[in-house]
């Protein structure tokens, strides 16, 4: 089986191959980062006008690189939701006219089902059920994955998600856009002894996240000491933010992963690429003797490969779209 998967919901324009649901056959990424960057972030307009300009030359790419051709494709695959609504009628547009030109069925996917599913991506033996934390630029949410294709939300963020947390501190600290990557870097030279960040204090649900506080109190920090003019250290602060992200990411995924039974834990996303969450997520899963599972790093970010292996279990559980499948900006998962 053949899936070619589109991703266009943010600010990458991808496209791969993916055969028997978890051999990436090719994979091509092409983003605007450097666009974007003199902005400080995600330009809406810009990024759906370089998908538009881009999605022929990166789909033809991952065609060629599998050394295949449209006819030998089973399907198409591509995000519909959730992201920038103008970036993903791009992809959507793309893929119907596509799949409706070559007589291949039309496979809608769920942009957060894709980053799970970098998992199946990199670890061949991982099979549902299991309890998923998905991080990225948009969302932070622990998922339990109860198939291939049903999910069920057991917390989110009440605010911003973590992604958005650590870019909104580098912006602070001055660091380029996206700055997540870079906290990362800066961390790895900092001790997180000097600067004691809050952990948010949660009503209601308990496995729900909220990263708004820690975000103001690290802006108001560094304000401050501007006006005092007093020099920061920005290594140590890196790995202090760097920290706290990585401790309220874990205590929840394992309280909900006690509470509720599992012993198989998966982390997705962006943010799955930083050093810190997946030491002290791993390591937090070592202690208690639960299977761990993480992307590659070169899986975490958006991609196309996430969208054809998703794509591919949704074909596998009849999961097709006709011609009206439109893009939606918002969408839950379990809405899926
Ligand atoms: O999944 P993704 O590529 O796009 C969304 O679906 O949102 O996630 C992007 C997010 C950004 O906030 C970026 O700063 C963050 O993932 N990110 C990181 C790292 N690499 C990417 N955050 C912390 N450390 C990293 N190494
Ligand atoms: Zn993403």
């Amino acid at each position: 089986m053949l899936i070619l998967g589109i991703e266009s919901s943010c600010d990458e324009t991808a496209a791969s191959v993916v055969k028997d649901c978890r051999e990436i056959r090719s994979s091509v990424i092409s983003t605007q980062i450097e666009e974007h960057r003199k902005y400080g972030g995600v330009v809406p307009e810009i990024a759906s006008r370089r998908h538009c300009e881009n999605i022929l030359g990166v789909v033809r790419q991952a065609l060629d690189d599998a050394d295949v051709t449209l006819d030998d494709l089973d399907a198409v695959a591509v995000t519909y939701a959730p992201g920038l609504i103008g970036a993903l009628l791009v992809g959507v547009n793309f893929a119907k006219g596509l799949a409706m030109a070559s007589g291949k069925p039309l496979i809608p996917v769920h942009h957060i089902a894709g980053h799970i599913a970098t998992n199946y991506l990199t670890c061949p033996t991982l099979e549902p059920p299991y309890l998923c934390l998905v991080a990225s630029g948009g969302h932070s949410h622990i998922i339990e994955v109860l198939s291939y294709t049903k999910f069920r939300v057991v917390g989110r963020t009440r605010d911003d998600a973590a992604g958005e947390c650590f870019d909104k501190c580098a912006r602070a600290m001055g660091f380029s856009y996206p700055g997540g990557v870079q906290i990362d870097h800066a961390a790895q030279n900092g001790d997180p002894s000097e600067f004691r960040l809050p952990h948010p204090n949660i009503t209601g649900n308990e496995f729900d996240f909220s990263f708004s506080g820690l975000k103001t109190n690290v802006i108001n920090l560094i304000h401050n000491s501007q006006q005092k003019n007093i020099t920061l250290n920005y290594n140590n602060l890196s790995a202090s933010v760097q920290k706290t992200i990585a401790e309220i990411l874990t205590e929840k995924t394992i309280k909900a992963a006690e509470s509720l039974g599992y012993i198989k834990i998966a982390l997705a996303g962006g943010v799955s690429a930083n050093t810190g969450v997946r030491a002290t997520l791993s390591e937090a899963c070592r202690k208690r003797g639960f299977e761990f599972y993480m992307p590659e790093k070169s899986l975490c970010g958006d991609n196309g490969a996430m969208i054809a292996c998703q794509g591919s279990y949704n074909f596998l559980a009849g999961i097709t779209a006709d011609e009206s499948l439109n893009a939606i900006a918002t969408l839950s998962m379990e809405d899926i």
